[in-house]
């Protein structure tokens, strides 16, 4: 006789609400809207901190005093250099490969050439996610670059992580508006809890694999368009838009379709998610020096619109990170399907911190399913079976 688990497990659709483990890299409260890195609020740190700054905090979890700052720097610029084979590897990738794909095959193929990649002790940690978050940022630049037939551009010690970044993308001397724009959209998409990557990335920890490989199972999950994917599609969506006057044709039609509205909707925010705020403002400081604001404004009436439909308001659906990370990304010359590496060059953060924190008091994640199939059944020899 099989016994029949149902009884005793209720299953949570999708994990929602179910609480996996303690964390003290950030909280978020998606009823007051409010997100927390180490404690401090992500609106104070928008305001006050940059990027650099902020990934010493989640990895280390207090903010670094000016001399743990500069060696923190001096580390980072230190790390960046990407092997020469992975130049080789991603001349070598088709011209039409997703951006997103070359991320997860490069970050793979970066393990090869960490003379630290199997060794899981907490300083090789370290090493690690300082070599991946600057390598990572070099891959997206360099395959944007390769892909149209250019060189890739070294890095610069003398830039920030941002700037360094523009550089790398373009060969030119990144405008101080542009990267600090920049900066503060890889702030705020630093870390968010166990979200659908992150989670990922601690699964895979959990089984004690490596943190290339955490971080490669990270970036396949955070390809998708409901996760990491969707600011792509958010700003797809405005371009299909394209003038303010086609919102409310445009959402009505989607609506009758039953489409989803990119860029809106959380898991867990059930208002406003706190970063879209700062990412606006950022977005209007782009329009302001640039004078191009027709994306702003179509992202700004679509929001609009939506808050004022009923189906949106009763369940609680607002704009997401995702929704003025768009039109932010498009105005700093980034290409539209390398939106969610840009994504994923923030982000590697929070994974690494959470690979450290899952290690460090590891045990296997390995949940329970409910079976709904057949059971015991006869097995017939192939000749026989119909
Ligand atoms: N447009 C229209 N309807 C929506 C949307 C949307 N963007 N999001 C959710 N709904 C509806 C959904 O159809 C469902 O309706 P009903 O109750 O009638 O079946 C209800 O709202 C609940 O949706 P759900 O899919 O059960 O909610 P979820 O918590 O599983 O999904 C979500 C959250 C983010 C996947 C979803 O809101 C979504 O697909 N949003 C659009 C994609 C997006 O912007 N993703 C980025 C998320 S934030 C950053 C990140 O994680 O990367």
């Amino acid at each position: 006789m099989v016994s029949d688990k149902t009884a005793q497990n209720t299953i949570r659709s999708g994990l929602a609400g179910v609480v996996v483990a303690d964390s003290s890299i950030s909280y978020v409260d998606g009823n007051a809207g409010i997100l927390e890195y180490r404690g401090y609020d992500i609106r104070d740190l928008a305001a006050y901190s940059h990027f650099e700054e902020v990934a010493f905090l989640l990895w280390n979890g207090h903010l670094p005093t000016l001399q743990e700052l500069q060696e923190m720097k001096a580390q980072s610029r230190s790390c960046r250099s990407m092997p020469v084979e992975i130049v080789v590897a991603l001349r070598n990738l088709p011209a039409n490969a997703n951006p997103m794909a070359v991320m997860r095959s490069a970050v793979s193929l970066l393990a090869h050439y960490d003379p630290e990649s199997e060794d899981n002790t907490p300083i090789a940690h370290q090493h690690k996610a300082c070599r991946l978050l600057a390598q990572i940022s070099e891959v997206v630049a360099a395959f944007a670059r390769i892909r149209q037939g250019k060189d890739p551009i070294e890095p610069r010690a003398d830039l920030d992580h941002a700037a360094n970044f523009l550089w790398m993308l373009t060969g030119e001397e990144p405008q101080p508006l542009a990267a600090k724009a920049l900066d503060q959209y890889l702030l705020l998409l630093a870390e968010h809890e166990f979200n659908a990557s992150t989670f990922a990335a601690r699964v895979t920890a959990s089984t004690g694999a490596d943190l290339h490989s955490a971080i490669t199972s990270a970036l396949g999950t955070l390809k998708g368009p409901l996760h990491g994917a969707a600011v792509q599609e958010a700003m797809v969506q405005f371009i299909e838009i394209g003038s303010v006057e086609n919102v409310e044709p445009w959402f009505r039609k989607a609506r009758a379709e039953g489409r989803r509205i990119m860029g809106l909707g959380h898991r867990v925010y059930k208002v406003r998610d706190p970063r879209a705020a700062p990412l606006m403002a950022n977005v209007e400081k782009m329009v302001e020096a640039t004078g191009e604001r027709r994306w702003y404004d179509i992202a700004r009436k679509l929001e609009l619109t939506a808050m004022q439909d009923p189906y949106f308001q009763e369940r609680n659906l607002s704009a997401n990170v995702d929704f003025y990370s768009a039109p932010l990304l498009y105005s700093l010359g980034i290409p539209v399907d390398t939106f969610t590496c840009m994504f994923a060059m923030s982000r590697i953060v929070g994974w690494t911190a959470h690979v450290y924190e899952q290690q460090a008091n590891n045990r296997l994640i390995r949940p329970l399913a409910n079976y709904v199939g057949e059971h015991q059944r006869p097995y017939i020899p192939i000749e026989q079976r119909q």
